[in-house]
């Protein structure tokens, strides 16, 4: 069997488990970076499935990231989580990272509002700030799209000029100011990890345009916008990156960070999803 056949069936039984575990497709979808699954704590009606029962979806490795798709409804409004997500650190090809959101995307949601927890390079960044992600840099040296097209899923060559959806930002920008988030905006830098940066590599990140540096959501946005879904990225700058502080870097203290903006970003995220 081809690489191409095979992912189409590989979705398409994707797409029928989620009809018969949770039915008709939401239109907007969330990914929930590392501390902040607990946005799923607000949704109204939860209804939950571990990814061990969807098939092509992976229980996930790393501590913090919950593993589990859960659906109901924020503000009213009808979507589905990814509480936890696989990173190419764990091991994963880009294509086994992208599998879940593609299947989503396959299943029916045309929107996604992408979060991770990063570290800040600009200046104007400080511990516990949510940033929009304007645009991005791609440093994993990976790429989902890599190998044979599958023409039914999206072009070879697809574009990444507005890869961040400039309307969405626009609505993110004003809920930021009617909500006095203090919401700021900038460039986020993936690298592989699993290990933090060096001093030197946040040094070139900022000199080459990166405002934040995570390990996360790039291969995720490719894939989205592969498949013509839009996007709205969200950083929580959970510590200044390495060299930007002398604190010594720890996941437990991203989760805490992370954990902290609860309610700032059930606040963004439900009156985002009311205004997509
Ligand atoms: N670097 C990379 N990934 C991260 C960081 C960081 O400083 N903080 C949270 N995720």
């Amino acid at each position: 069997m081809s690489e191409v056949s095979g992912i189409e069936t590989d979705l398409a039984l994707a797409r029928e488990t989620l009809e018969s575990h949770f039915g008709e497709a939401p239109k907007i979808g969330l990914v929930l970076g590392s501390g902040l699954s607990n946005l799923v704590d607000f949704f109204e009606n939860p209804r939950e499935a571990s990814y061990s029962e969807l098939p092509g979806f992976i229980p996930s490795t790393v501590e913090g990231h919950k593993g589990a798709l859960v659906a109901g409804k924020l503000g009213g409004v009808p979507v589905v989580a990814m509480a936890g997500r696989n990173h190419l650190y764990e091991g994963h090809s880009a294509a086994a990272v992208v599998f879940p959101l593609r299947a989503l995307i396959h299943w029916g949601i045309d929107s996604v509002v992408i979060t991770n927890a990063a570290g800040g390079i600009s200046a104007s960044l400080v511990e516990g700030d949510l940033m929009l992600i304007s645009d991005h840099l791609n440093m994993t040296g990976q790429n989902p799209l890599v190998g044979e097209n599958v023409d039914s899923l999206g072009p070879r060559f697809p574009d990444m000029s507005l890869a961040y959806d400039p309307e969405l930002r626009g609505k993110a920008r004003r809920i930021g100011l009617t909500g006095g988030l203090d919401l700021k905006e900038g460039v986020y830098a993936s690298m592989l990890g699993p290990s933090y940066e060096t001093p030197a590599e946040v040094e070139m990140l900022g000199r080459i345009g990166a405002d934040a540096v995570g390990m996360s959501t790039v291969p995720e946005v490719i894939a989205a916008r592969h498949a013509g879904a839009r996007v709205l990225g969200l950083s929580c700058i959970t510590n200044l990156a390495a060299g930007k502080s002398k604190e010594v870097l720890t996941h437990d203290d991203v989760k805490d960070v992370a954990n902290s903006v609860k309610d700032r970003m059930q606040y963004l995220v439900k009156e985002l999803v009311k205004a997509i």
